[in-house]
């Protein structure tokens, strides 16, 4: 079984004067000058209603990008009917067929649509030009390439055959149609929920967030001319729950990828309890939810390496990663200088629209979280229990930008350490130099999640002790690093507990979830 060797897509600079500079900066003008029509994807069709909605740039919200065809009960029926009539074929092509659909899919990002993707998650998400090359070129291009290479190892593995008898196992595709549910931060995880399950055989239907349609309707443009076959993977824009109504009654719904909120899953979840009895399998569920990631440091921790890393954890991408460091365990010893290096980054971070390259910071997504977020800032400033030590301002008039806020929690289960607010917030709570072992239980106690954490340190004994006693805490734990940026391939992605499924994206341990393994003896 041959497929090219796996190796992570190179990072592009975006320096000033470069080529992948001018030619995203044209795409973005590109993209800004015109208004285009979105419509959802069922059965290679482009399929749009009457219903449409408005695509705008979270950090520019009164300008019109596009509009997207939003879809009804009735769309989501004939993608599962076309996705099921396009299965006998795509179940029979063999996995190399399938293997250079998407190995093509990641040369066309890698090259010609690099700029036009890049820059549709910088408009449509506010992403920076940074965030959007690691997320919206690299990771999609890693999960798509390294995936091939995880279904090769996943095809390799044979059981023993002894004299007279031939064992094999066959990873065959899930009976029925998977359904990909994608959330808005990062459009690789929106390419490669569809992509996975499609990869190992199975014909999925797939619902971005209606605030990441933007970006997603490029990948169905690149999946299509790396000549995906029509129905394989239908993208319908359609309501989570009218969606969810339609898929999770039919008795071919035969798994769920999901990514989001740990409350909509337990709502999925439950509604496949409810429906168990309906469906001809039962039904895989994967779903990767939310965060209270943590950063823990010891009174040997490196402050300057510290600061940094809660600055860019905590507020790149404007703390809209799952995986964003946003709450922080100080020792005494440290604080003074920690907070004054984080005090004086701070002065130098740029915030405005994703235009102008030299903005680390840009707005969230919409309204609604704006809101969200400002009332948990309000909240603190009202409290006797906290300080704002950098931050606590925010505006909406032109996008929805929001101040990287600090906020020194004086209790260590003040609600801004225990919640997931999705934003530029971080918490810190200071604890006495000499209580590193009392910390580490308040930690793994005080959130229900189990996302990402990290420990700074010098001393080899905290490391280890830390390591040990947080190790249901987090399912991606880092030593002397931010608790963001995992890449396919080197630190496989996923959390426990409130978190998820923990089935790693872009893993062996992902696609498995997608095969149905029959294993074949013959007497030779
Ligand atoms: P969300 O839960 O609001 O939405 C996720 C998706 O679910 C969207 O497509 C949405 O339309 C859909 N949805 C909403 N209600 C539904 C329902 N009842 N039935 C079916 N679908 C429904 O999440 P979001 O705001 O888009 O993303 C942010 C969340 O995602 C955060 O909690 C974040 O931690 C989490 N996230 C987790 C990971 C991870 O790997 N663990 C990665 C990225 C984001
Ligand atoms: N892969 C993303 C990160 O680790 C979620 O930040």
């Amino acid at each position: 079984f041959k497929v090219p060797a796996a190796k992570n897509e190179p990072v592009k600079s975006y320096a000033p004067g470069s080529s992948e500079r001018i030619e995203l900066k044209k795409a973005l003008a590109d993209a800004r000058s015109k208004v285009i029509e979105i419509p959802q994807y069922i059965g290679g069709e482009e399929v749009f209603s009457r219903n449409k909605q408005k695509v705008t740039p979270p950090h520019d919200h009164q300008h019109l990008l596009g509009y997207f065809h939003e879809g009804s009960a009735s769309d989501v029926t004939k993608a599962i009917n076309v996705a099921l009539d396009a299965r006998q074929k795509w179940t029979s092509l063999h996995w190399e067929q399938r293997a250079a659909i998407f190995l093509k899919a990641a040369d066309l990002i890698a090259g010609p649509y690099r700029a036009e993707l890049n820059a549709a998650t910088m408009l449509g998400q506010s992403k920076n030009a940074y965030q959007a090359e690691i997320d919206s070129a690299c990771e999609i291009i890693d999960f798509l390439r390294l995936n091939v290479n995880f279904m090769r190892d996943i095809y390799e593995e044979q059981p023993i055959s002894s004299d007279g008898v031939w064992n094999r196992m066959e990873y065959r595709p899930l009976e029925g149609f998977v359904f990909a549910i994608t959330p808005f931060n990062f459009t690789a995880i929106a390419g490669n929920l569809p992509a996975a399950p499609a990869l190992m055989g199975n014909v999925v239907l797939w619902k971005p967030a209606f605030t990441q349609v933007y970006a997603a309707n490029v990948i169905m443009k690149v999946f299509k001319e790396a000549g995906l076959p029509d129905g394989v993977i239908n993208m319908i824009l359609v309501d989570g729950p009218i969606a969810g109504d339609v898929v999770f009654k039919h008795a071919d719904f035969a798994g769920i990828h999901f990514t989001g909120s740990t409350k909509v899953f337990q709502t999925i979840w439950k509604t496949i309890g409810e429906n168990i009895t309906s469906y001809k399998s039962f039904p895989r569920i994967v779903g990767e939810t939310g965060g209270k990631d943590f950063v823990l440091a010891h009174k040997s921790a490196d402050p300057k390496a510290l600061a940094t890393g809660l600055i860019r954890g905590a507020f790149e991408y404007q703390g809209q990663k799952c995986s964003a460091a946003s709450r922080a365990y100080i020792p005494s010893n440290l604080w003074e200088e920690v907070k004054s290096l984080m005090l004086a980054d701070l002065e130098e971070i740029k915030m405005g629209p994703v235009e102008d390259f030299s903005n680390f910071v840009n707005a969230v997504i919409d309204e609604k979280s704006f809101d969200k977020i400002a009332s948990y800032i309000e909240g603190a400033k009202d409290s006797a229990d906290t300080e704002i030590i950098a931050g606590g301002t925010y505006n909406k008039e032109k996008g929805y930008f929001i101040q990287p806020t600090i906020i020194q929690a004086f209790k260590p289960d003040y609600i801004t350490l225990c919640e997931e607010i999705f934003g530029p917030v971080l918490t810190v709570y200071i604890y006495e130099e000499d209580n590193f072992e009392q910390i580490i239980p308040v930690i793994d106690s005080t959130s229900p999640y189990a996302l990402t954490g990290a420990i700074f340190a010098n001393d080899r004994y905290a490391i280890q002790y830390a390591t040990d006693h947080l190790v249901n805490s987090a399912g991606n734990f880092y030593i002397n690093d931010k608790p963001t940026g995992a890449v396919v391939g080197q630190q496989p992605f996923g959390g426990a507990r409130s978190s998820g499924t923990n089935d790693k994206a872009g893993s062996v341990l992902n696609l498995l979830r997608w095969v149905s393994p029959r294993a074949i003896k013959e007497t030779l």
